[in-house]
């Protein structure tokens, strides 16, 4: 394990579709005692490779809260997740990690938590809403807000809808399209859910965002309308990355890496950092 390059073999244990171009991924380390010990944050990433086609990195979406099995999100992009879709259950996949800084869990305790999420977005706050869902004393408040193109392409729709008829999360979905008339939930963009939560107690509460880039812009401009702390606002962001440890440069603006210093990163950083999103 000294050589942070070195992938360890993993078995994929189940795949399969969550919308026609995500697949999730279940897997777990060859070496038992491994699976088992195995720690990470929330909002940290593993690198996956396949000899002779790539690396990349991808969020982790299960919860340490669960340990024995890492579970992933991924969504058919290029070279690296086409040969990974092509693979099956009980093959084997080489994965390095876990990196990043994750989000702050020890900062955010007793706080609530405003979490928004727009399509693959999911990936690394799913981790972070199960891992508050099994520590749910440690927390405040659980809000959640998840927007989708259209009720296909919301991530873990099963598992959403279920967080709506309990006590310890505040959930709230919504997609723009509803070809089949049958959605259940709100219409509209993630941002116009905002007016529909009343209590937001901003210096009490750190919200946390991911979602495509185009999100970022209206959701921030309303989570400063809040007035919640520009450091207790935390997006999680993607860079090209080659290594993920700080050795390649490849995700660097000025001073910063990217795979190291973040990927997730409050608004103040962003504010100082022009580049960022
Ligand atoms: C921290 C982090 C976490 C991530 N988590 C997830 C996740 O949970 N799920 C997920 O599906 N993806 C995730 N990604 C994105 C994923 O790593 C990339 O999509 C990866 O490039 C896919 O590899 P590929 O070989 O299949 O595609 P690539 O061949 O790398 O192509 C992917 C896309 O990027 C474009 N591209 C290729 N090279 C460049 C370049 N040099 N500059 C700009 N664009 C380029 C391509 O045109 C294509 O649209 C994450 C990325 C980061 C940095
Ligand atoms: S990916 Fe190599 S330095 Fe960040």
């Amino acid at each position: 394990m000294n050589n942070p390059f070195f992938p360890e073999p993993a078995r994929i244990v189940r795949k399969y579709e969550l919308t026609t171009d995500v697949k999730f991924f279940q897997i777990r380390f060859i070496d038992k005692e491994r699976a088992i010990s195995f720690d990470y944050k929330p909002g940290q990433f593993m690198m996956f490779s396949i000899p002779g086609t790539g690396e990349a990195p991808f969020s982790i979406s299960s919860t340490p809260s669960r340990p024995g099995l890492l579970e992933f999100c991924i969504r058919k992009t290029g070279r690296l997740t086409e040969a990974l879709f092509k693979l099956q259950e009980n093959d084997n996949i080489d994965i390095r990690g876990p990196y990043g800084n994750g989000f702050p869990i020890e900062r955010m305790g007793k706080f609530d938590l405003f979490i928004i999420m727009g399509g693959l977005g999911a990936a690394p706050l799913r981790s972070l809403i199960l891992y508050v869902l099994d520590n749910r004393e440690l927390f405040g408040k659980l809000y959640l807000l998840y927007g989708a193109r259209r009720p296909s392409d919301m991530l873990f729709r099963k598992e959403v809808f279920e967080f709506i008829g309990r006590e310890d999360i505040e959930c709230l979905l919504t997609v723009e399209k509803d070809d089949k008339g049958a959605w259940p939930g709100y219409m509209g963009v993630v941002t116009s859910l905002f007016d529909k939560i009343e209590d937001i107690k901003s210096e009490n509460t750190f919200a946390c965002v991911c979602g495509p880039p185009i999100m970022y812009k209206f959701v921030l401009e309303k989570l400063i309308g809040l007035n919640i702390p520009k450091h207790q606002i935390l997006m999680t962001l993607e860079r090209r990355m080659k290594c993920g440890i700080g050795k390649c440069g490849h995700c660097a603006i000025e001073d910063i890496y990217t795979c190291m210093d973040g990927p997730v990163f409050s608004y103040w950083d962003v504010l100082h950092m022009k580049e960022l999103i």
